[in-house]
């Protein structure tokens, strides 16, 4: 017996008021349609098909999943008939489960339950809400067996006051699912082929019907507007922000936290308000982050401090590394640790060697930096003539007095120093003092303009 998933991902979305269709729009940087797959994936579904419609190609083109089934709904003619657009892909002894595009937050720990449930009978997903206007809701005889599932546009007064309802969500045996899809009948308030009505078919099969109820509301929650949207990445960063802490992260307040990717912390790591991580990032232990820092597609060793306002992205970042305020490390970096990189440091596409430093003012790229470098105040690698891009090289020891610019390709030698506004054309050789000043003058009977 093999698991198939179905995804309704049909809808057109109009309360969105967007050209992007429903399931395309993000949380945690990921789409919504992706967190349902990525659930899929780690339900081991052998099979995922889903049903799309309304901006069909830009669907397609956003998600990048080769093992989807991909099921073109035309004309949306119901929820029942959504499922029944899947059926021929889908084996009589499979066990089939319905999950929906807009729905991205469930979690296999509610989702197992249901797929179990259905092992001998229907699984069927269900809620209970303080409001439940709007909803399906679950009919149960004395007896406490779900009996029917009534639209809340088809139901009665009284049936309105029940508030445990359907989430939508079920799980069912192919086989028997194909029967009951292929004798829905669209004659309800909606002029729509219900999914629902499937319940009491079972019930009227003698087939049980098994009701697992949700642990949480947020996880059976939709998205239908962008306020929807905005509770869902809340909802979602809270989350994270609960991973974080159990492994170890102290954060300053997790209300402000956001990661839209996978971040791993280490122990003890600190992080203050207002940072943004983003793809994939990882922190070692004893890391502390400061308010309002970027980090991508990065990986920071132990002890590194990064201070307020700094900007990371495809870096690699050594131990005990100080960094910032106000610096920004660019990709295909490597600080090999012990660094002290400070505020107004650009670094791009560079290695800089242990226990170097780049403290103020300064523009480091496509360099390969030794160890024990100290770069001074101001200093710029010209790395760009305009057309093409070359390197510098900085060895052990070698130290840049204050406004000095290294002239791409160029050298400069161990333990070289450089004086202060030098211009370095040529490589500067070993272990010597190289400058290129203008000489100094000094101009007699000049006088400071007055005034007007
Ligand atoms: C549905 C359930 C209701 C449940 C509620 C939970 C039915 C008949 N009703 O109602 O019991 O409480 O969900 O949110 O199933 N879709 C398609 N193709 C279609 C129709 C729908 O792909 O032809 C997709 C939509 O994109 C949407 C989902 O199915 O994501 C639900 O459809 P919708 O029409 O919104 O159902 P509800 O009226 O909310
Ligand atoms: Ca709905």
């Amino acid at each position: 017996m093999s698991l198939s998933v179905i995804i309704l991902a049909a809808g057109q979305g109009t309360r969105m008021r967007s050209s992007k269709p429903k399931v395309l729009h993000e949380v945690g940087g990921k789409p919504m349609l992706q967190h349902v797959l990525d659930n899929a994936h780690s339900l081991h579904a052998s099979e995922t098909h889903v049903v799309y419609g309304h901006g069909g190609e830009q669907v397609l083109g956003a998600i990048a999943d080769t093992s989807v089934v991909w099921v073109r709904q035309d004309e949306q003619l119901g929820t029942g008939h959504a499922v029944d657009q899947a059926m021929p892909g889908i084996n009589d002894d499979d066990t089939v489960l319905i999950l929906y595009g807009d729905v991205p937050l469930t979690t296999p720990t509610t989702l197992q339950p249901l797929i179990d449930a259905a092992s001998n009978g229907v699984g069927l997903l269900t809620v209970l809400l303080d409001d439940p206007k709007g909803y399906g809701r679950i009919l149960r005889n004395n007896a406490g067996a779900v009996i029917a599932i009534v639209e809340e546009k088809d139901a009665s007064d009284e049936q309105k006051l029940v508030n445990e309802v359907n989430t939508g969500m079920m799980a069912a045996n192919g086989g028997q699912l194909r029967n009951w899809l292929s004798r829905l009948e669209n004659n309800n308030a909606q002029g729509e082929y219900y999914l629902t009505d499937i319940i009491a078919m079972a019930v009227q099969d003698g087939v049980a019907v098994n009701a697992v109820q949700a642990s949480s509301v947020i996880e059976v929650s939709g998205v239908n507007n962008r306020l929807q949207l905005s509770e869902m990445e809340r909802a979602y960063q809270q989350r994270q922000a609960e991973v974080a802490m159990t492994a170890g992260a102290t954060l300053y307040d997790p209300a402000r936290f956001d990661v839209r990717g996978e971040l791993s912390v280490g122990q003890d790591v600190t992080i203050d308000v207002n940072v943004v991580f983003e793809g994939k990032v990882s922190l070692g232990k004893n890391v502390s982050i400061g308010p309002n820092c970027y980090l991508k597609n990065t990986t920071v060793a132990d002890d590194v401090t990064i201070l307020a306002n700094t900007v990371i992205e495809e870096a690699m970042i050594g131990e005990a590394c100080r960094i910032g305020p106000f610096a920004r490390i660019r990709p295909d970096s490597e600080l090999q640790g012990h660094n002290h990189i400070g505020n107004f440091v650009e670094i791009k596409k560079s290695v800089i060697g242990e226990g170097s430093k780049v403290n103020h003012l300064t523009y480091i790229g496509d360099t390969v930096m030794g160890s024990g470098v100290n770069i001074g105040a101001g200093t710029i690698t010209a790395n760009y003539d305009g057309a093409n891009k070359h390197q510098t090289i900085i060895e052990d020891g070698a130290s840049t007095g204050s406004n000095s610019v290294l002239v791409a390709p160029v050298k400069l030698g161990k333990g070289a120093t450089l004086g202060a506004a030098t211009v370095l054309r040529k490589d500067a050789p070993d272990e010597k003092l190289t400058m290129t000043p203008t000489k100094q003058r000094t101009i007699d009977g000049w006088k400071r303009p007055v005034k007007k």
